[in-house]
């Protein structure tokens, strides 16, 4: 019978042998083959027993005893093949399994499903897709499509291709499937396929198939997300009802991840404390998981844990940690981690680590430590670069910003948002920079097309201001399609030193009516531009909006620019006024700078009251006693001057 359909089928097939068997056939063997070397005469018995214990060699790993036993076989059937073919992809020699695959064919052998099987899992799994393609011909060719396992395999293949809508098609077209075949397209989605995968589940529920604990497993991996955390649960209902909460080892680990992603941290605590310490798989996702949340005693203790079950810490709980040493400037922590980082030989594979220690040594203020990581790197990426970028910037190491930008550009390395706003941001602090390298940067970030970016336009719109070309930085604003309240309070505080205040409330006003929220730093910048263009009116409607429209509490420095305001136009009782009603008025600077305005426009009746207020503020400092008593002596008041200096002088306070 199989005979026949052979026969029957030997045109075909040879049309639709695989391109890579004709090469193959022809190339010298692999491990060339004693065919023949002596012959049976129970031949069928014999390859019963070289098929099994070829296939016992191969799962206990002696891959070339079983090779030797499969060259010296004196026929082979289909089962040897398939046997030599998934012990060597067992082995992880999917290369060679597919060399022997080719040579099954190219002997005539006839693929069966568990051929296929093997083979196209070995196909995706070296990304070797053309030749999947070719194999896909022969099962369609052989009528194995509509098998489950063969099914399987091909959706795992274009799934790994990328072709999620035709694996889908292939599953939809199988008569049956089992649950090896669910799983199998649900580990296709990988991480990010959340909605696919949540559809995928609905129709398991419809379509009444019981899932297993690997499906669990794929299905809340991905759903590691604050905004799914309620289908997540529904799931851990699931598995607690089931009994596998506890009971499954993959099942309660990939809960505890579910809930570090999720951020949920007492949820991913639960969860790990019912598994038991030597089975705890999910140490990483927990230590990185307390590191992002800053609680630096819980990461810790859990990665002092892990060292002590012998688990190896990854790269994401390194990162973790040194971001957390790095946000509590705390360097003994990050040093420790750096050691670890050292020991076990981190160092030299990964980028994120990199980067991790420069941010963390720059932000910790030891700069030549982040240099001295940069340059042990032999290849340095844009990532790392970036890292000792913003290290030099946090350290003021100003000129060294602007260096590294023009060595990333001059050695291909490129830049991106974050280079150019850096960069851009620390050009008015350097002594070399000048307004044509702020063209220059403006320049590269067009052409990069960065200059779409809002925190490389407010870092532009800044610069230029700095650098006096207000006109610039109202041109990058005005080329923003859809401004946030940080380009909004750039802006305004752009043109707010220019005598810009009718500019300034303007944009005030347009960012409010975009529905944005002014922030207390906006304020401040409409009221110091109100305070230098002198608009008494507007400022003081400003100032009393913050606290009744917007609701934010004015803080001193907003209190100083009114004072400033209305001191400068000599409306003394008013300043007075707005200083005693808000609440934050214990700062002696501005009541000593409105006595200064008291002593300029000589109003005799406000500085008294203004004077006795900022001695009572300031008992101790000297030049508040000097400027009281200067007060005094400007009016004509002479006795009263010399009053306050003795008082000075007699208790210890040095005029
Ligand atoms: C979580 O989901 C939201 C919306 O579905 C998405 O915007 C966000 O990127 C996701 N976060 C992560 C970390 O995957
Ligand atoms: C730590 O990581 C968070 C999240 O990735 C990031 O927002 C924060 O800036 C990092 N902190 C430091 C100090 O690098
Ligand atoms: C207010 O404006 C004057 C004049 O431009 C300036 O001297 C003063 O420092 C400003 N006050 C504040 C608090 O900015
Ligand atoms: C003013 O008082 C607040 C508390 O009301 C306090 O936090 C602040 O330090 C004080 N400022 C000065 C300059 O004394």
């Amino acid at each position: 019978m199989r005979k026949q359909i052979l026969v029957s089928f030997a045109p075909l097939i040879s049309a639709f042998t695989p391109t890579f068997v004709r090469n193959a056939s022809t190339t010298s063997s692999l491990f060339p083959s004693q065919f023949g070397s002596y012959f049976d005469t129970n031949p069928r018995d014999k390859v019963y027993t070289y098929n099994r214990d070829i296939e016992s060699l191969m799962k206990s790993g002696s891959v070339d005893c079983a090779l030797k036993l499969f060259d010296e076989m004196p026929t082979r059937d289909v089962i040897t093949w398939n046997i030599l073919i998934s012990g060597l992809k067992l082995n992880g020699l999917s290369k060679e399994a597919l060399y022997f695959y080719s040579q099954m064919v190219s002997q005539g052998f006839v693929e069966s499903s568990s051929t296929f099987s093997t083979v196209l899992g070995a196909f995706s799994h070296e990304g070797l897709y053309q030749e999947g393609l070719q194999v896909h011909n022969r099962v369609i060719v052989l009528g194995l499509s509509l098998n489950v396992y063969v099914g399987s395999a091909l959706i795992d293949l274009y799934m790994n291709m990328g072709l999620v809508d035709f694996a889908l098609r292939l599953f939809d077209d199988l008569p049956e499937r089992n649950l090896a075949t669910w799983n199998q397209l649900l580990r296709g989605f990988g991480e990010f396929g959340m909605s696919q995968k949540l559809q995928l589940y609905y129709r398991m529920k419809r379509e009444g198939v019981v899932p297993n604990p690997l499906t669990f497993c794929y299905l809340i991996h991905s759903f590691g997300n604050e905004s799914l955390i309620d289908k997540g649960r529904e799931l851990h209902s699931y598995a607690i009802k089931v009994g596998w909460a506890e009971s499954d080892l993959f099942v309660s680990n990939a809960l505890v991840d579910f809930y570090s992603a999720c951020g949920s941290l007492a949820d991913a605590k639960k969860s790990f404390e019912v598994i038991s310490a030597d089975d705890v798989i999910s140490w990483n996702s927990l230590v990185s998981m307390y590191a992002y949340s800053g609680i630096d005693s819980d990461a810790l203790e859990i990665f002092s844990m892990m060292q002590v079950w012998g688990k190896k810490p990854s790269i994401r709980s390194f990162v973790g940690l040194l971001n957390l040493s790095s946000g509590n400037v705390n360097i003994i922590l990050g040093k420790q981690i750096h050691c670890f980082v050292l020991k076990l030989g981190f160092d030299h594979s990964s980028c994120y680590i990199h980067s991790a220690l420069i941010d963390m040594y720059g932000n910790c203020g030891e700069i030549e430590s982040s240099v001295l990581i940069y340059e042990n790197i032999p290849r340095k990426t844009l990532e790392v670069c970036n890292s000792l970028m913003t290290s030099f910037a946090h350290c003021g190491v100003v000129e060294d910003v602007i260096e590294l930008f023009g060595l990333m550009v001059d050695e291909d390395i490129g830049f991106d948002e974050v280079s150019l706003s850096t960069t851009v941001n620390t050009l008015p602090k350097s002594t070399y920079a000048s307004l044509t390298s702020c063209k220059l940067l403006h320049h590269c970030a067009v052409k990069s097309g960065c200059d779409h970016d809002l925190a490389v336009s407010c870092s532009l719109i800044d610069s230029y201001s700095r650098f006096g070309d207000v006109k610039s930085s109202c041109q990058v604003f005005k080329q923003l399609s859809s401004p946030n309240v940080i380009c909004f309070t750039s802006i305004i505080s752009a043109c707010s030193p220019s005598k810009m205040g009718v500019e300034c409330c303007k944009f005030l006003e347009v960012m409010i009516n975009k529905g944005l929220k002014p922030d207390k730093v906006t304020f401040l910048c409409v009221l110091k531009a109100c305070n230098h263009s002198g608009m008494v009116q507007e400022g003081t409607m400003v100032f009393e909006s913050m606290k009744s429209v917007h609701g934010i509490d004015p803080e001193s420095q907003h209190l100083a620019c009114m004072v400033d305001l209305l001191g400068h136009k000599g409306l003394l009782e008013e300043a007075e006024r707005l200083l005693k009603q808000t609440p934050v008025n214990n700062d002696s600077v501005i009541w000593s700078s409105l006595l200064r305005h008291c002593r300029a426009h000589h109003n005799e009746a406000v500085g008294k009251r203004i004077a006795k207020i900022v001695i009572k503020l300031e008992p101790e400092n000297p030049s508040i006693w000097l400027q009281v008593s200067n007060f005094y002596s400007e009016i004509g008041d002479f006795e009263t001057s010399k009053q306050i200096r003795d008082v000075a002088l007699a208790r210890k306070i040095t005029v």
